[in-house]
C-alpha cells in the first residue's frame, strides 16, 4: 500500500508500484494539486501502517537476518559459493567491518524535507545511486533457476540498473527484455578468443545494455576453501554458461552443439574462459564498443588514472567482495583515493555495502553509483523477484531517512560533507 498525501492533507492510496521508489517530486496525473514528494524512506510507512493490520514483512529489513534466513533456504553448494570467499574470508570480512570505521556528521536546522537521491551516469538520469552487481550464479540463487530474471523484474519495478554477468542462467537478451525502463550494464568476463569477446560485446549492445563493464581481477578463479573442500564450481557442472551455449562465435567453435555434448562444450569454456588483460590490450577492449567502458577492479589510484588516460569512461572500485585475492584492504578504504586519482570520470563501488548507511557513506566518499551484491542474493534465494524488489527498497529506504535525519538533502551536499574516519 502506497499514501501520498495532497497539500491539503487528505490521503490517497496507490498500488504497489514503480512509482513508490522513484524518488523526487510526483504529480498525481489526475489531479493539478502537486503531491508532496514521495521518498524512499517512504517504505517504513507502508510497513508499519501494514503492521497496523496485522501484517508484517515476508522478509527482514536488516542485513542479518535476511543473510540468515536466506542461507537456510538455500543449497549447501550455494551457500559455499555465495557466502564464502577467498583464503581465510579475511578480506571479505575486512570489507563489511571497515564501514566502522567510517561515519557522518549530523546537520541540523537544515530543510530535508525533500531529498533528491538521482544521479547522472553516462548521460542518463537514474533514480537512486545504487545498482545491482554482476553476480554469475544469481540465475542459480532464485528457487527456480532463474535468478537473472527475476533481477531483472526486480531493477524494472525499482528503477535500479541491473549489472548482468556473462555467466548466466538465462541469456542476455532475455534478461534485457525484462530490464523495462531501467538501465541494464553488461559485464565481461573476457574470454581468451578475442572474437568471442566482440561477438559478446555485440550481443550486450544489440540487447540494449547502455554500460559495458569489464572484469579484471578474474581471469582465473582466487584460492576459495569452502568451494575446493566439496569441489564445487557450478560453471564446470554446466550451469550459467547460457550466454556461451547461445553464442555464435562459440557455438561454431564446438564439433557439436552444446544441446548434444554439453560436456565437450563446458570443457571449451574452461579453456577459454578468461584472457589475462595487460595495458597493452586496452585500445582493443576500447575499439570493442561505443558504450561507456567501465573496469571493474581497479583499487589502487595510478591504475584508475591510467584507465582513463588510456579513454576508459568509468573506473568500478572493488575487491570483488573479497572471493578474488584476499588481499586484506576494505575495499571501502581503497575508495578515497581512487577517487582523487580519477578526477570528474565516474566511479563505481562495490564490497562490503550491506545497509543504506553503507551506501551513504560511500557516496560521501566520492562513489557516483553503489554496487549491492550479496544481499540482493539473498533477496533473490528468499522471494524472487519481490525479495529482491525487498532488498533494494530496505537499502534505499535506510539512505534516504539517513540523508533526511542527518541534514543532507541532496547527494552533493553529502559529498561535500564526506565521511570521517572513526578511531578504532
Ligand atoms: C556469488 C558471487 C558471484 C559473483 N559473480 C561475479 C561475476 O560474475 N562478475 C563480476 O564481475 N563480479 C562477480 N561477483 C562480484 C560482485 O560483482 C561484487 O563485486 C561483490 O559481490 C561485492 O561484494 P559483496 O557482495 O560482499 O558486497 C560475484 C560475487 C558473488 C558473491
Amino acid at each position: 500500500m502506497r499514501v501520498f498525501k495532497d497539500e491539503d492533507g487528505g490521503l490517497r492510496n496507490f498500488g504497489h508500484s514503480r512509482a513508490n521508489v522513484t524518488p523526487s517530486v510526483n504529480e498525481n496525473p489526475k489531479s493539478t494539486k502537486r503531491l508532496h514528494p514521495v521518498h524512499f524512506g517512504d517504505y517504513q510507512n507502508e510497513i508499519y501502517l501494514a503492521g497496523l493490520h496485522g501484517v508484517l514483512p515476508a522478509l527482514p529489513v536488516d542485513a542479518a537476518g535476511l543473510e540468515s534466513r536466506a542461507l537456510q533456504a538455500l543449497p549447501q553448494s550455494l551457500v559455499s559459493y555465495v557466502q564464502g570467499g577467498c583464503g581465510d574470508e579475511l578480506t571479505q570480512r575486512r570489507n563489511v567491518e571497515a564501514f566502522a570505521h567510517w561515519g557522518m556528521i549530523p546537520r541540523m536546522l537544515v530543510d530535508t524535507t525533500s531529498r533528491d537521491l538521482r544521479i547522472e551516469l553516462f548521460g542518463m538520469t537514474l533514480p537512486s545511486p545504487i545498482f545491482m552487481s554482476p553476480v554469475g550464479v544469481a540465475g542459480l540463487c532464485a528457487q527456480d533457476g532463474h535468478g537473472d530474471l527475476a533481477a531483472a523484474r526486480a531493477a524494472a519495478a525499482t528503477g535500479v540498473p541491473l549489472a548482468v554477468s556473462t555467466l548466466m542462467n538465462d541469456s542476455m537478451e532475455t534478461a534485457a527484455g525484462l530490464l523495462g525502463e531501467a538501465p541494464g550494464f553488461f559485464q565481461l568476463y573476457t574470454p581468451r578468443h578475442k572474437e568471442l569477446a566482440r561477438s559478446l560485446v555485440c550481443r550486450a549492445e544489440a540487447a540494449g545494455y547502455k554500460v559495458l563493464v569489464v572484469t579484471l581481477d578474474t581471469w582465473l578463479t582466487g584460492w576459495r576453501p569452502r568451494d575446493l573442500n566439496a569441489s564445487n564450481f557450478p560453471q564446470l557442472r554446466g550451469h550459467v554458461l547460457v550466454n556461451y551455449f547461445s553464442d555464435p562465435v562459440f557455438r561454431s567453435l564446438l564439433a557439436k552443439p552444446p544441446e548434444q555434448d554439453p560436456a565437450a562444450a563446458v570443457r571449451k569454456w574452461a579453456e577459454l574462459f578468461g584472457m589475462a588483460l595487460t595495458w597493452a590490450d586496452l585500445p582493443w577492449l576500447r575499439s570493442l564498443t561505443k558504450l561507456p567502458l567501465v573496469l571493474k577492479g581497479i583499487c589502487h589510484p595510478d591504475d584508475a588514472r591510467r584507465a582513463i588516460d588510456a579513454g576508459v569512461d568509468g573506473i568500478y572500485c572493488s575487491n570483488h567482495g573479497g572471493r578474488q585475492a584476499n588481499s586484506g584492504i576494505a575495499a571501502i578504504d581503497m575508495l578515497p583515493s581512487v577517487v582523487a586519482a580519477s578526477g570528474d570520470a565516474p566511479v563505481l563501488f562495490d564490497s562490503g555495502v550491506r545497509t543504506g548507511t553503507d551506501v551513504i557513506k560511500a557516496l560521501a566518499m566520492g562513489a557516483r553509483a553503489v554496487g549491492i551484491g550479496r544481499p540482493y542474493l539473498y533477496g533473490l534465494a528468499l522471494a524472487g523477484a519481490a525479495g529482491v524488489e525487498h532488498v533494494v527498497r530496505s537499502i534505499l529506504a535506510e539512505a534516504d531517512l539517513l540523508m533526511a535525519v542527518n541534514g543532507y538533502p541532496t547527494i552533493a551536499q553529502l559529498r561535500a560533507a564526506g565521511a570521517v574516519r572513526v578511531a578504532s
